[in-house]
């Protein structure tokens, strides 16, 4: 696999990011949210958990109530489970000693001086939008992966929490916007690893231009991409320095064409953001028909690591003071002094799948009970016996980054994990 799409969390859309994660053992079928294989997975209240912080039951996130029962609720089509509401309101990209909020500040300071203040910036969109702004008003496919119940928390059949900032691009373009920015939290169903959580953060940037803009005569589309292309090398450059830069084409479903732009860092090409000229039925559908625009959709976790050294994901979360002091407005790219490293605890699960298996809701039950102890969670093994029956195991690794675990902690941990997934996932255990 390309060193440039397994650094960290890949954009859903582009269609490199589609074949990485069909690369798995996942199944991706293109199945709408509510299959009945789907369906068939409604997790229950998760069990209560002596590490958990108490969580808020009514929050507002730019100007909207959201109470608990209204995210969480007991009914097929919501698949929103405990872990991933006590991340509602953290908005970790509002703070400014924070990596993702320093990192924030930096691209707002390019964007401020190259454009004269022109980007009107939005950081406190509440991140629960219907279906139709996440995917119908960015043109996203009826069948479209991301739109399954596997990738995407629903919260009922038409709301879900925003899986990419481009679920405020339409909004904000009726609205009359021409020049913004949009910084957020995003939530997905996915694998465990060092550089994939269900929640990370996305900034959103887009410009529209006008007739007056570009030479009479001259393709309205090439001058837009041109225009995108300079305004994100040097984005790349004032974040990164001197870096070699290239240019791949690519595919979202609301751009054309498409690209995405890698940089040469630390001995590897990394993917940093993708991009591309709004497709004119999004402007169209504004009232804008004469206007032509460009966007770009970039992950902020992806950068920090990089820029700050960090080794894992959740190291983000950390409210350790050991990783927290570590950082302060306006220094991007302190590197990062890791504090001792506590050792992993490996376990394997091995289980005959069901056809409704998906390595997304294993990972989800193993969340649910670990929470941020669990590390990774990697396919081992795998094979179909002559009956047609398919065993996976999995290696589940449990680690804090704070503390040293103990025994007696993991092997209850397993066994919950192994209950779970045997009643929830509807496999056998072997
Ligand atoms: N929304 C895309 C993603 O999350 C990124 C993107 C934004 C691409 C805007 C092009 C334009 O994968």
């Amino acid at each position: 696999m390309a060193t440039a799409f397994s650094f960290a969390q890949a954009l859903l859309f582009s269609k490199t990011s589609l074949s990485l994660r069909t690369n798995g053992l996942k199944s991706f079928s293109f199945c709408l949210p509510f299959s009945s294989s789907s369906a068939a997975l409604s997790f229950d209240k998760p069990h209560s958990k002596k590490w958990k912080q108490p969580v808020a039951s009514v929050l507002e996130i730019g100007g909207v109530k959201i109470s608990k029962d209204d995210v969480l609720r007991d009914d097929p089509t919501n698949n929103v489970p405990d872990t991933i509401f006590a991340k509602l309101g953290m908005q970790l990209h509002r703070r400014d000693h924070h990596p993702l909020g320093i990192l924030k500040n930096a691209i707002y300071e390019y964007f401020d001086t190259n454009y004269s203040n022109k980007f009107d910036k939005f950081d406190d969109l509440c991140p629960l939008v219907s279906v139709k702004e996440n995917f119908d008003d960015v043109l996203v496919p009826a069948d479209h992966v991301s739109r399954s119940y596997n990738d995407t928390y629903y919260v009922d059949s038409q709301t879900v929490l925003r899986c990419h900032t481009s679920a405020h691009q339409a909004e904000l373009l009726r609205r009359g916007h021409t020049h913004f920015l949009v910084t957020g939290d995003v939530y997905r169903r996915d694998s465990i690893d060092s550089t994939h959580y269900p929640v990370f953060h996305q900034m959103e940037g887009v410009r529209v231009f006008s007739p007056e803009d570009w030479a009479p005569g001259t393709d309205a589309t090439c001058y837009v991409a041109e225009d995108l292309k300079k305004c994100l090398e040097g984005l790349a450059r004032h974040l990164f320095g001197a870096v070699e830069m290239r240019w791949v084409d690519t595919y979202f479903p609301f751009t054309n064409p498409s690209f995405e732009l890698e940089i040469f860092f630390q001995e590897k090409w990394l993917e940093v953001l993708g991009c591309g000229v709004t497709e004119q039925e999004i402007l169209k559908r504004s009232g804008k028909t004469d206007n032509v625009a460009w966007a770009f959709g970039l992950g902020l976790e992806r950068l920090a690591m990089v820029l700050f050294d960090i080794p894992d994901i959740r190291l983000f979360w950390s409210t350790d003071e050991r990783f927290t002091s570590q950082f302060l407005k306006g220094q991007l790219g302190v590197k990062f002094k890791p504090y001792s490293k506590y050792p992993p605890c490996y376990k394997d699960v091995s289980f005959w799948i069901s056809e409704s298996f998906t390595e997304n809701n294993l990972c989800e039950v193993v969340r649910e009970v670990a929470g941020d102890l669990a590390e990774e969670v990697q396919l081992i093994d795998n094979f179909t016996n002559k009956k047609g029956m398919t065993s996976h195991c999995y290696r589940i690794a449990y680690r804090s980054m704070e503390r040293s675990l103990t025994d007696e902690e993991i092997n209850k941990l397993q066994s919950t994990v192994r209950e779970l997934v045997e009643s929830k996932l509807k496999v056998v255990l072997r």
